[in-house]
C-alpha cells in the first residue's frame, strides 16, 4: 500500500525556475509558527494532536456508538459546515451504496440548509423508522441545526416518549457554553465534548467525526491511525518542502503568484464528492478573507469532463487543478469481449474498468496542462480509512501553512456572520 505523496512536475513547468526554492524559506517560517504556536489563531491548534489524544478513546467511542445503534435503523446527523462535513465526507466516500444488508444503521443528515421540502420529506420518511438523533454544534447556537434539533427532538419524543427519546440523542458540543450544552444537560443526553481549541473545520478527528463515523460501522482507529501515520513521517520535517503538505501549500501560493486564482480539486472517483466538500469548506474558510484566497472548487472525472471539461481545457486561464489519485481498487470489473463487436468496444476486451479510468486520468492530464492548467497530484493508498485519515492531516497541515503565507489567520471565520444578522433582522429575532 503506497502512503500519501504529492507531484507536483505538472505545475512547476508553469512556475519561474526558481519559484519553489524562493518558497522553501517561507514554508519553514510558517511551519515553525505553527509548531511554536506563535502565529495567527494559535488558540486554535488542537487539532495538531487529535490523532493521539483521540486515540485514546477510541475504542470507548466505538462501544458507546455501537450501544446507541443497536436497534436502529437510521440515525440522523444534525450539523452544518465543519460540524458535518468530515463525517459526511467519510461516510459517503466509503459507503456501497448497493449493500442494504449492513448491521448499521443508515445515516442521514440534517441541519445543513433550511429547505422546506427536505425536512417535510424527512420527517415522512422516519414515521415507520426506528431512528436517533447525532446533533453536533460547537456553539449550540447556529440557527440551521438548532431548528432541525427542535423539530426532530420533537418528532422522536412524540413517536418513541420522552424518555426513550433522550436516550436516542447523542449531544456532541461545547464543555460549558452555549444552548445544546444546557439542553443536554437538562435532557441527560449522551454528551461528547468539541475542545476548545478545535475549530469546527478541523475537528473530523474529534468526536464530532468519530462519534457518527462509528456508529456507521467504520473504523475510528483506522482513520486516526491514517492522521497519525502522516503527522509523524511530516509534521516535525526539517526540510517543509520535503513534507508532502509544505510543498503542496508552497506550490498552490506559487501558482496564486502567477494569476492561478481558482484551484479545482478534482478526482476520478465520484465516491470522493463529500471528501471534497469537505476540503472546499476547510480552503474557502480559512484563506477567503481580507480580499485573499485562491477559489477551491472542485470536479468530478470522468462526468465532468463531458460538462466543466470544455471551460477546463479553455476558458480563462485563471485555474489550477488537484487530482487525488487513490491506488485502484482489488476487484476490478472487467469490460466483456462481444463476437459481433456492434459498439467497436473490442479492442477493450479483457481490460479493467480502472484500467481504462486510468487512461482517462492520463490522457486529462496531458490535456489540461496542454491548455494551459498547472496540475498537481496527490497519490494515495486505496481509499479506506486510513487513506481518509492520511488525506485529513495532510490538508489539514497543508491549509494551515497555506493560510500563513497568504497572509491572513486559518482559523477564524469573521465573513460568515453578516448573513446571519441580516436574516435574523428579517426574522425580528429579539436584539436585532
Ligand atoms: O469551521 C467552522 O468553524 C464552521 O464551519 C462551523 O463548524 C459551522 O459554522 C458550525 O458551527 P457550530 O458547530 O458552532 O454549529
Amino acid at each position: 500500500m503506497r502512503n500519501l505523496s504529492v507531484n507536483i512536475g505538472h505545475a512547476r513547468d508553469f512556475l519561474p525556475p526558481e519559484a519553489l526554492t524562493s518558497w522553501a524559506s517561507r514554508v519553514d517560517q510558517a511551519q515553525k509558527e505553527l509548531l511554536e504556536g506563535t502565529g495567527r489563531g494559535n488558540d486554535f491548534l488542537g487539532w495538531l494532536d487529535l490523532p493521539e489524544k483521540s486515540m485514546k478513546t477510541a475504542a470507548e467511542i466505538t462501544q458507546i456508538a455501537g450501544q446507541f445503534s443497536e436497534d436502529l435503523d437510521s440515525v440522523i446527523v444534525i450539523g452544518i459546515g465543519g460540524s458535518y462535513l468530515g463525517t459526511r465526507s467519510v461516510v459517503e466516500t466509503l459507503a456501497d451504496p448497493y449493500v442494504k444488508s449492513r448491521k448499521n444503521p443508515e445515516i442521514l443528515f440534517a441541519g445543513h440548509h433550511l429547505a422546506d421540502r427536505y425536512y417535510a420529506g424527512l420527517l415522512d420518511y422516519l414515521k415507520t423508522r426506528q431512528w436517533g438523533i447525532v446533533v453536533v454544534s460547537k456553539s449550540g447556537t447556529t440557527t440551521e441545526p438548532a431548528v432541525a434539533f427542535r423539530l426532530l427532538k420533537k418528532a422522536l419524543e412524540s413517536q418513541a416518549g420522552t424518555v426513550k427519546a433522550a436516550r436516542r440523542v447523542i449531544a456532541i458540543t461545547d464543555r460549558s457554553r452555549g444552548a445544546l450544552h444546557r439542553l443536554s444537560e437538562q435532557m441527560g443526553y449522551t454528551t461528547f465534548i468539541i475542545p476548545d481549541d478545535v475549530g469546527g473545520r478541523f475537528s473530523v478527528l474529534s468526536p464530532v467525526g468519530l462519534v457518527p463515523i462509528a456508529i456507521a460501522g467504520y473504523s475510528v482507529t483506522s482513520l486516526l491511525e491514517g492522521a497519525l501515520a502522516y503527522k509523524q513521517s511530516h509534521l516535525y520535517s526539517r526540510d517543509s518542502l520535503n513534507d508532502p503538505a509544505g510543498i503542496y501549500a508552497a506550490v498552490r501560493n506559487a501558482l496564486l503568484g502567477v494569476g492561478k486564482t481558482t484551484e479545482i480539486l478534482a478526482s476520478f472517483e465520484p465516491q470522493l464528492h463529500y471528501f471534497a466538500e469537505w476540503w472546499k469548506q476547510l480552503f474557502g474558510e480559512s484563506e477567503g478573507k481580507e480580499g485573499k484566497g485562491i477559489y477551491p472548487s472542485s470536479a468530478e472525472f470522468t462526468t465532468d469532463l463531458h460538462s466543466m471539461g470544455q471551460y477546463i481545457q479553455q476558458g480563462l486561464r485563471n485555474l489550477f487543478e488537484t487530482f487525488i489519485i487513490p491506488e485502484p481498487p482489488h476487484s476490478p470489473v472487467e469490460v466483456p469481449a462481444d463476437p459481433q463487436d456492434l459498439d467497436g468496444l473490442n479492442f477493450l476486451a479483457g481490460r479493467k474498468i480502472c484500467a481504462i479510468n486510468d487512461a482517462a486520468l492520463e490522457g486529462t492530464v496531458q490535456a489540461h496542462v496542454e491548455g494551459g492548467v498547472p496540475v498537481i497530484r496527490i497519490e494515495t493508498g486505496p481509499i479506506s480509512e486510513y487513506m481518509l485519515g492520511e488525506l485529513f492531516y495532510f490538508f489539514e497541515k497543508a491549509c494551515a501553512i497555506s493560510g500563513y503565507l497568504l497572509g491572513v489567520n486559518p482559523f477564524d471565520q469573521p465573513g460568515v456572520e453578516l448573513y446571519k444578522k441580516n436574516m435574523f433582522r428579517l426574522l425580528r429575532k429579539p436584539g436585532h
